[in-house]
């Protein structure tokens, strides 16, 4: 490359920079499990390939875990979905995990992903208003993401990526057993329910989330970020809120 191109592609480096774009992403994500068939395949073949990395399927061997701390160890060595990767931290959860109530939102955010802890960004702040509005905060009730990893400049996580990761929020479920379970926006409530509706016409009434071993009241409700764009939302999670206050008080 000569010295003009060279200096033609700082420029454009800059620019993009200025703009905002400081990750380099794929425009589609790697379904690393199904890689994970490939190299298995490939390393028949090679006999001196080794794999010292745990990107089996979740599920294999998710149902030996029998704690949170396993699954929280287990989860940070696993590298079958790519996000990890460009990723600062693993956002695992927050609060007591001996609540009755237990949280889900969709994946950390910037602010989630530098303190490793889920909902501390705009709309975390927001949930802690919401909560306080209820007489509770973070060490009365217990939250976990769908997605623990950041996705690349905060986009929606891949269908593929939830359904890679969702093991691991239904082993954090039944770990955690709480008496009721809200879930924050379209995301974690398709993710889990599989509602044919969207958010808007199943928010705000109780469904029933069975698992393999439990079965759990479910609350689906809007997600903060969503409430920060559209306040005129808030009287309805308002509702949900009383509605989850009451049936954990029964
Ligand atoms: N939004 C989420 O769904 N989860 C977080 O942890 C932060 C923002």
């Amino acid at each position: 490359m000569n010295n003009s191109k060279i200096s033609e592609s700082i420029k454009l480096l800059s620019l993009f920079r200025e703009n905002g774009v400081d990750e380099i992403i794929a425009n589609t994500s790697s379904n690393r499990v199904k890689n994970t068939e490939k190299s298995t395949k490939k390393s028949l073949i090679q006999k001196n390939d080794t794999i010292n990395r745990d990107n089996s399927m979740p599920n294999e061997r998710i149902d030996k875990i029998k704690s949170i701390e396993e699954l929280k160890s287990y989860m940070a060595n696993f590298q079958g979905c790519e996000l990890y990767k460009s990723s600062t931290n693993m956002v695992f959860s927050d609060g007591n995990p001996k609540s009755k109530i237990m949280l889900i939102g969709e994946a950390p955010g910037h602010d989630e992903d530098i303190q490793g802890k889920p909902f501390v960004g705009r709309s975390g702040k927001l949930l802690d208003k919401m909560l306080e509005a209820i007489e509770l905060n973070r060490e009365k009730v217990y939250i976990a993401n769908i997605i623990p990893w950041r996705p690349p400049n905060n986009r929606r996580p891949t269908e593929e990526e939830i359904e890679i990761c969702l093991p691991f929020i239904k082993k954090h479920i039944e770990l955690i057993n709480p008496k009721v379970l809200m879930l924050l926006g379209s995301t974690a409530t398709f993710a889990l329910l599989k509602n044919p509706e969207g958010i808007t016409k199943v928010r705000g009434k109780w469904v029933d989330l069975i698992l393999d071993n439990i079965t759990i009241p479910t609350l689906p409700t809007f997600h903060p970020a969503f409430l920060l764009r559209q306040p005129a939302q808030k009287k309805h999670v308002w509702e949900d809120l009383k509605s989850l206050k009451k049936r954990v008080s029964k």
